[in-house]
């Protein structure tokens, strides 16, 4: 997948290219990317790339012409073309289906929004996806560009060592992850349950089920509303509403 990422700080995903998952992933030919400085596009000598805001009010905004001849450019640098997505706060709030919709896009280009927004025309001329990480404002859409890519990279076929993992990640679909632990089998007085030493995986499998629909319950009852559970697991969350023991010993 070839993915083009257009900020005003190019700087600040330089560690996120160089470690981990997003490295390996490069290093092995399964994703292309490139970053390109906005500012490079500007004219003049001080290479603008804001201004004031008509008609007033705080901030600054992004200038159109340097943003659209950058965009414009970098669609030239590679045959297919995808989704042009612009990161703001005003934009649809990413989830693991928009991810996955993504994921299977030749090619991905990631505009950082900054300063109070970028000129609306940007949006109009050059912009096919406006994309929010959630309901709070950040500084810039770099943080966003990282949090996006990070999500859609990983369902890149190959990225993520074992598939085994994306395999149960879409069978517990929309809840949240059971309980997971480690050796020591005793740590403080903690002892991993019982049920996880026993070898017995049909069982463990019921037992992580269970786990994920009570913790799911508990802490975002929204999520349970929407995941897709038999009449019987209904039925179990219902029955366990009046308990409170911490979720793993249940
Ligand atoms: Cl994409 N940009 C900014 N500036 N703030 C945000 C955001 C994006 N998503 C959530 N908050």
């Amino acid at each position: 997948m070839r993915i083009d990422i257009l900020t005003l700080f190019p700087g600040m995903f330089q560690g996120l290219l160089e470690e981990s998952l997003i490295k390996r992933a490069r290093d092995a030919g399964l994703l292309d990317i490139q970053l390109y400085n906005i500012r490079d596009w500007a004219q003049g000598r001080h290479r603008v790339a804001d201004d004031y805001p008509f008609g007033g009010g705080p901030g600054m905004v992004m200038k159109p012409e340097p943003l659209v001849a950058a965009i414009e450019s970098v669609a030239e640098l590679h045959p297919a073309r995808g989704p042009v997505v612009l990161l703001t706060p005003q934009g649809e709030v990413l989830t693991q289906a928009m991810a996955r919709t993504l994921a299977r896009e030749p090619r991905l280009t990631l505009v950082c929004g900054h300063y109070e927004g970028v000129d609306e025309r940007v949006v109009e001329l050059a912009i096919t996806h406006q994309v929010s990480i959630g309901d709070y404002i950040l500084s810039g859409g770099e943080p966003a560009a990282w949090v996006l890519l990070d999500a859609v990279a990983r369902l890149v076929p190959g990225v993520v060592g074992s598939d085994q993992s994306l395999v149960e990640e879409s069978h517990n679909a929309g809840l949240l992850e059971y309980p997971q632990f480690t050796r020591p089998a005793d740590f403080r007085d903690l002892r991993v349950p019982d049920i996880l030493l026993s070898g017995h995986h049909a069982e463990i499998a019921r037992w992580r089920r269970r786990m994920s629909l009570l913790r799911t319950a508990r802490r975002r009852p929204a999520l349970i509303e929407q995941a897709e559970l038999t009449s019987a697991e209904r039925a179990w969350i219902d029955e366990m509403k009046g308990h409170d023991e911490p979720d793993y010993r249940s």
